[in-house]
């Protein structure tokens, strides 16, 4: 069937600023890491996307290495892209990423100008792309020089095949100083992409800080702890969950140990009139300089569910009180 986007799918206000740039993005962002792959039903990936941009969310979240096998989330983005999208490129934001290993030999991984270049080549074949609109250096490599994974994604931004630099998974002390070289070589960082969630607040401890110090776009990844922070475990771990999955990253001793707060949180959550997923996610918008939310989905229902998250953003003091008491007790 072809495919003709929602008409009213810019009418719901969702869009918050990127850091200091000209870029907007919908407070929530849809990432293909599972559920996106040739493993995964194709048709199913597709009516997720494409529910996604029905409902305003305009930006897609990709790496090299998402699949399973790696490289197979860019080539099925890609047939979305010929076979759906195509007419709609400009009204896209597309990041893709490379820091990960990717193929075998001293090239495939890290952080090299040799990497990088070739990375995003690859990338841009297997989505039928031009250029991404972000490209961004997926984990710090600490056995290349800082300056020249910098002075390869000015490179980037020049050549044209990326609008903007991105940075993944990089220190409060490394995003410093890789935003400070990025300035002066006239392609500044558009955006941090740090995993952020209820029971990971790493990036309140100096990473929120310094965005907003050198006026940096935050999107959070993960932010529902990888299907922690929802209701899908509390009667046990399904079938079809990514952790009962082997090539998934949640480990089912991981489930068990959280969902005594979980259930705690759910009850805040049923108090506000929300999913826990819903809670968790505005939780995250409620700092400014988060400017959106990457978020995974396994099926159209989930991606509804998180994007209704929008309709009751505002917390009360003791409602976050409370949700900072459950949180601080799980470190006890
Ligand atoms: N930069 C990095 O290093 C990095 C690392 C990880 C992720 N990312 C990016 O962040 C994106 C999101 O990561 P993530 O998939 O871990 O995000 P997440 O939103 O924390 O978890 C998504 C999973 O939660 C469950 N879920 C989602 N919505 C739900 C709902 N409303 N109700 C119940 N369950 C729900 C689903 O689990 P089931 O599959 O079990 O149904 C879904 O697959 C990735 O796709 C990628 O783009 C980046």
């Amino acid at each position: 069937m072809n495919y003709s986007a929602d008409e009213t799918r810019y009418d719901r206000k969702i869009y918050r600023r990127c850091g200091e740039s000209g870029i907007q993005l919908p407070a929530i962002s849809l990432g293909l890491w599972h559920n996106f792959g040739h493993i995964d039903d194709y048709q199913n990936s597709r009516s997720i996307a494409l529910r996604a941009f029905d409902l305003g969310i305009t930006h897609f979240d990709l790496a090299n290495n998402y699949g399973p096998p790696p490289g197979s989330a860019e080539e099925n983005f890609g047939r979305m892209m010929r076979e759906d999208l195509r007419k709609y490129r400009d009204e896209m934001i597309i990041s893709t990423k490379a820091g990960y290993l990717m193929w075998p030999g001293p090239y495939g991984d890290g952080g090299s100008r040799k990497y990088l270049i070739a990375s995003l080549d690859q990338s841009l074949k297997r989505m039928g792309l031009d250029y991404v609109d972000i490209f961004y250096h997926h984990r710090p490599d600490s056995t290349t020089p800082i300056d020249e994974t910098m002075s390869t994604l000015s490179h980037i931004v020049r050549s044209g095949k990326a609008l903007y630099i991105g940075l993944s998974n990089y220190t409060p002390d490394l995003t410093r100083q890789a935003a400070i070289m990025l300035k002066k070589m006239g392609t500044p960082c558009l955006i941090h992409q740090p995993r952020y969630n209820m029971l990971d607040r790493w990036a309140e401890n100096g990473l929120l800080q310094v965005l907003e110090n050198e006026r940096i776009g935050c999107i959070a990844y993960s932010p529902l702890a990888q299907g922690l922070l929802t209701n899908r475990y509390q009667n046990g771990i399904p079938a079809d969950s990514r952790a009962s999955k082997p090539h998934g990253f949640l480990k089912e001793d991981r489930v068990e140990e959280t969902l005594p707060i979980i259930r705690k949180l759910e009850e805040i959550a049923q108090s506000r009139g929300q999913s826990l997923a819903q809670m968790a996610l505005v939780w995250i918008l409620r700092d400014p300089v988060v400017s959106s939310v990457l978020i995974g989905a396994s099926s159209v229902g989930q991606l509804e569910d998180s994007f209704n998250a929008l309709n009751n953003k505002n917390f009360r003091s003791d409602e976050l009180e409370r949700i900072d008491k459950i949180l601080k007790a799980k470190y006890k």
